[in-house]
């Protein structure tokens, strides 16, 4: 299915959320920035503490066409960020995107890595920091996902999910319920060609646990503390969730 609205996928994205979720993934990516530049990375383990810093490795996981990668790389000098997603003509959109947009010589790299997020390519304490903006939706049991990216977490690490909320209130979310049932799936179908694919969104979406209930199962997986952020009115939550 995302391999079929590949082409369209970020036109869809702008249009669909009038250009909010440039917004959304770049309070994720700076949310990130802030957490590493805190803690400068080490080549190895705490013997090596007070050395030289490393680059920090990072993984966008469910990355798509890679807006969030290309932002972190950009931010991130000498970083390393691992693109990772299943779908291949996602990826490679990312890929063209990636190649037009020339980043500075001290940007740092992104690595396109096709994986799927339940049995990830990488061994435990891998990486810095996981981004998961817009995929854990789509992962179920969703317990298994959260459980693969804990592993691949060094401990310290911070797993950052950009998901959609219900939207509070009863006017905001009636208007919002409108908007998901009855506009996003044509609006969506006519951009990126597949109406089932946007009404696959809804559904998930509505299906998807309150920032309560989805804190609960990260602790549950064993991150020791998660916050949930609000943005725009609790149409989307950034949940930050620490090992
Ligand atoms: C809605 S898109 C989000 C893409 C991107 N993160 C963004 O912010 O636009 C969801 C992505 O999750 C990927 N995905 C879904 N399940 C996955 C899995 N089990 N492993 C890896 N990628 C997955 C899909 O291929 C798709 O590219």
């Amino acid at each position: 299915m995302f391999g079929r609205i590949a082409c369209g996928y970020d036109r869809a994205n702008r249009l669909l959320s009038g250009g909010l979720d440039i917004l959304w993934r770049r309070r994720m990516v700076a949310e990130v920035i802030r957490a590493l530049n805190d803690a400068p990375p080490f080549a190895g383990g705490a013997a090596d503490q007070g050395k030289r810093p490393a680059g920090h490795r990072v993984l966008d996981l469910a990355a798509g066409t890679m807006d969030v990668s290309l932002g972190l790389a950009e931010a991130l000098p000498g970083s390393v960020v691992l693109a990772a997603d299943f779908c291949l003509p996602m990826l490679l959109a990312g890929e063209v995107k990636r190649q037009r947009r020339q980043p500075c010589s001290s940007a740092g790299r992104v690595l396109p890595l096709a994986a799927d997020g339940f049995a990830l390519p990488l061994p435990a304490h891998a990486v810095h920091a996981v981004t998961l903006a817009f995929g854990l939706r789509n992962m179920q049991p969703r317990s298994a996902a959260l459980a693969e990216i804990f592993r691949v977490l060094t401990p310290g690490g911070r797993l950052y999910v950009l998901e959609f909320g219900s939207a509070g209130g009863k006017l905001w979310g009636g208007l919002y319920n409108i908007y998901l049932r009855h506009l996003l799936p044509r609006v969506g179908g006519l951009l990126a060609g597949d109406r089932a694919a946007y009404d696959y969104l809804a559904t998930t979406i509505e299906e998807f646990p309150p920032a309560g209930e989805l804190g609960r199962e990260m602790l549950a997986v064993g991150f020791c503390s998660v916050r949930p952020i609000r943005l725009s009115g609790g149409i989307v939550f950034l949940h930050i969730a620490e090992k």
